[in-house]
């Protein structure tokens, strides 16, 4: 009884742990990730047989003296189901599995985008060959089959890149720089998500993959490129609390490096590395207190500011497209 729920608890969680499509190996948009997803099912079905004869055994075990098998019974069943199943199981999925053991040769990539992971966002650093390299944060976008190497460092304690639905996780090691070279298969909105304990906020350090058809990227990176434009009350605003010692929003005057690069964060569809929906309200409330969403941000609050203050700041954010 107690092994039937077991089993039922263990099935259901591994059912709902698939239910995000958007976060999920098991519904890979790279072939990178469906390989893996190949993988893990078929590994899957040889530990169903292997337990599945275990369980008889155990069962075999608790039987009533009355029904017990004979000695020698007894001992071509563990034979069988304990020593010559699980052995050819293992060595068939061993043999099966060697040539997944070999990095998929993908040539050389059409794209390099750097990230760097930092407590807790993504720096995102676009170097098209031949042309400017361009910053954004915490949204990846990527052309539809044309090969990426991402570029991976950090820039304080160890991160972990990892878009499940694209491809497996690689470190981000301060002084080092890995090498993780995909291609996404399918376009679609994707969600990735920091895979090593970085501190306080680790669990809250996600980011939005945007897989997009080729000529629709090429358009998009050219806008990216360009300057923001939006004023307004707000721009006095962001540049009287020292908003641009921190942030770049790529116009005269405004080149802080210390953190995410504002230029074109209107157009991002999530906040605070993929944790609240792009809305006003939240926008302003994490310039207040940016450590109730965040625990251990390095962005200080800014309680000094009215709300009105905040939203205007807001709304010139989201105007920044
Ligand atoms: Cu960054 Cu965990």
């Amino acid at each position: 009884m107690r092994g039937t729920r077991v089993t039922i608890i263990a099935g259901a969680a591994g059912a709902l742990s698939a239910c995000n499509a958007h976060q999920s190996t098991l519904a890979p948009f790279g072939a990178d990730a469906a390989d893996i997803r190949h993988l893990f099912l078929v590994m899957l079905a040889g530990a169903v047989v292997i337990a599945a004869g275990v369980a008889l055994l155990m069962r075999h075990a608790v039987r009533a003296p009355e029904d017990r098998l004979t000695h020698h019974q007894g001992m071509r069943l563990v034979l069988w189901l304990g020593g010559v199943i699980p052995t050819v199981v293992l060595l068939g999925l061993l043999v099966w599995s060697l040539p997944y053991m070999k990095p998929r040769p993908l040539g050389p990539a059409d794209l390099q985008i750097a990230i760097e992971g930092e407590q807790f966002w993504w720096r995102v650093t676009y170097r098209p060959p031949g042309a400017a390299a361009v910053e954004s944060a915490n949204e990846v976008r990527i052309p539809v089959g044309r090969t990426v190497a991402f570029r991976l460092t950090a820039a304080d304690v160890v991160h972990s890149f990892w878009i499940p639905g694209l491809a497996g996780k690689m470190d981000m090691i301060p002084g080092r720089t890995n090498t993780l070279v995909v291609r996404a298969d399918k376009a679609g909105r994707y969600r990735g998500q920091c895979a090593e304990f970085c501190g306080l906020s680790h669990a809250l350090m996600a980011l939005d993959v945007v897989a997009m058809e080729p000529a629709a990227f090429d358009a998009w990176l050219a806008a990216e490129r360009r300057p923001a434009t939006a004023t307004g009350q707000g721009a006095a605003l962001f540049a009287a609390n020292g908003c641009n010692a921190c942030h770049t929003i790529r116009r005269a005057g405004q080149a802080g490096a210390i953190g995410p690069d504002l230029t074109h964060f209107g157009s991002r569809q999530t906040l605070a590395a993929g944790i609240l929906p792009m809305t006003t309200a939240n926008v302003a409330g994490f310039i207040r207190h940016p450590e109730k969403t965040k625990p251990g941000v390095r962005m200080p609050a800014f309680p000094q500011l009215t709300h009105g203050e905040a939203t205007a700041i807001a709304r010139y954010l989201q105007g920044l497209q």
